[in-house]
């Protein structure tokens, strides 16, 4: 994309499902719930964990973006990563997250708390002009420089290289 501001990229892609990391912590048993439904129902944990709480994780993290002071386009892509199509502050980042976030789970690093994929946000697909051609040469990218990237970050060996 050859965007300016990375570091925000980076961040928010870190920072996007902190709202899940809430509720485990403060509300495990309605994580648990969640979960629970999520396969039983087959059906993605945003839809699981509006049934159990009446809440999802994207809400939750944007109240904590504002609790916290993030930025505005921070905030908008942690509140923002399922529904692109409505950024107004920063489209492009919101899209960028919501992509990643589904090109991770079809890539199988780490978990969603799900089985299922979400479907690509059509919006966020024009935004950053992704075809199909396009998505396949990415993920192919990170799946090759991923185990790198993962030993760079937990400071040891892959977990899938050495699988
Ligand atoms: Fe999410």
């Amino acid at each position: 994309m050859r965007a300016s501001d990375l570091e925000q990229f980076f961040v928010a892609g870190l920072l996007h499902d902190i709202g899940k990391m809430i509720l485990l912590r403060s509300a495990a048993e309605a994580f648990q719930a969640t979960l629970d439904v999520a396969a039983q129902e087959q059906v993605l944990f945003l839809d699981a964990e509006s049934v159990v709480t009446g809440i999802n994780h994207a809400a939750i993290g944007a109240m904590l973006a504002e609790k916290w002071g993030f930025p505005p386009s921070l905030a908008e892509a942690v509140s923002l990563h399922h529904r692109p199509d409505q950024a107004k502050t920063h489209p492009m980042l919101a899209a960028a997250v919501h992509v990643a976030d589904l090109m991770s789970r079809a890539l199988e690093i780490g978990s969603g708390g799900d089985a299922l994929i979400p479907a690509l946000n059509p919006v966020a697909q024009r935004a950053l002009a992704l075809d199909a051609a396009k998505v396949k040469d990415i993920m192919a990218e990170v799946e090759q420089e991923y185990p790198d990237v993962e030993a760079n970050l937990t400071g040891g060996a892959s977990q899938r290289a050495a699988a």
